[in-house]
C-alpha cells in the first residue's frame, strides 16, 4: 500500500513539474509575441506609403460609414429653418421657461451685449471704443425679423458681425433669441402687459 502511494505521489510531482514548465514556455511565448507586435513593421500616423495606391497610409473610411449622434436632422433647432424658410416661432424641444430666460440673458451679456449693449440698442462698449454700430433690436425692422432669421445671424455672423457658432451651442442660440424677445417686449411693454401682481411693486418703484 505504502509503496503504491508513493508511486503516485512521484507521478503527480512529475506530473506538476511538465505542467509548471509547460506553462512557463507559453508565458514565455506571451511575452515574445507581445514584444514582436511591438516591433513589427508599422505605419508611423500620415506616413507615407508604397503599399496602397493612393500613397498615403491612412486609409479612408470604409464606403457608407455614417458618425452617429451628430446628423442634426431637425431643420427647426439646428438651423432656425422650416420648410426652406426662417421659423417663426421655436422648435418644439426648445421650451420657454423663466430658467431658459435667465439663460438666455446671461449668454446674452457675455457674447452679446458688449456691442449690442444689455438693452439691445446697439451701443455697447465695443460700440463705443469705435466698432460698427449695429443696427438696435427695437426698431420695426428687427422686431418684425422671424425667429429663425436671429438664429441664422447668430450661426453664421452678419456683414461686420462674426459667426458665434463656436461660442454659443444650438440650446443657447434659443436661448438668447428668448431674451431678446423679451428685451423687444419690454421697450414696447403697456401697463396692461404687466401682470396685476406685480403692478403695486412697479407702481410704488416707478410712479
Ligand atoms: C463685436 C460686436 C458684436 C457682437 C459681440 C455681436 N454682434 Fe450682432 N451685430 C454686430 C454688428 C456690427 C452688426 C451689424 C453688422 C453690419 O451691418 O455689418 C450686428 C448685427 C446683428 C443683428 C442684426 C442683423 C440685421 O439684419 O441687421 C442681430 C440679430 C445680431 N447682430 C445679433 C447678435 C447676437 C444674438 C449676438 C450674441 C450672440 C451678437 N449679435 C453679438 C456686432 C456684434
Amino acid at each position: 500500500m505504502g509503496g503504491r502511494t508513493k508511486i503516485w505521489r512521484t507521478r503527480m510531482t512529475l506530473l506538476g513539474g511538465i505542467g509548471l514548465v509547460l506553462s512557463m514556455t507559453f508565458l514565455g511565448t506571451g511575452c515574445e509575441l507581445r514584444k514582436k507586435m511591438y516591433d513589427q513593421p508599422r505605419y508611423k500616423t500620415y506616413a507615407e506609403s508604397d503599399f496602397f495606391e493612393d500613397g498615403t497610409s491612412a486609409r479612408p473610411l470604409v464606403e457608407g460609414t455614417v458618425p452617429r449622434g451628430f446628423l442634426r436632422e431637425d431643420d427647426h433647432f439646428y438651423r432656425g429653418m422650416v420648410d426652406g424658410t426662417f421659423a417663426t416661432d421655436f422648435p418644439d424641444r426648445v421650451e420657454i421657461t423663466e430658467e431658459l430666460l435667465w439663460r438666455g440673458k446671461e449668454r446674452y451679456d457675455i457674447f452679446c451685449s458688449v456691442c449690442h449693449d444689455p438693452a439691445g440698442y446697439g451701443n455697447g462698449m465695443v460700440v463705443q471704443r469705435g466698432f460698427k454700430a449695429p443696427e438696435s433690436f427695437h426698431t420695426e425692422r428687427l422686431r418684425g425679423m422671424p425667429d429663425g432669421y436671429y438664429y441664422e445671424v447668430i450661426t453664421s455672423g452678419f456683414g461686420m458681425m462674426a459667426s458665434y457658432a463656436y461660442q454659443v451651442k444650438p440650446e443657447d442660440r434659443w436661448a438668447i433669441i428668448a431674451y431678446i424677445r423679451a428685451l423687444q417686449l419690454s421697450q414696447y411693454a403697456t401697463w396692461d402687459d404687466v401682470p396685476e401682481a406685480v403692478r403695486p411693486e412697479l407702481e410704488a418703484s416707478v410712479l
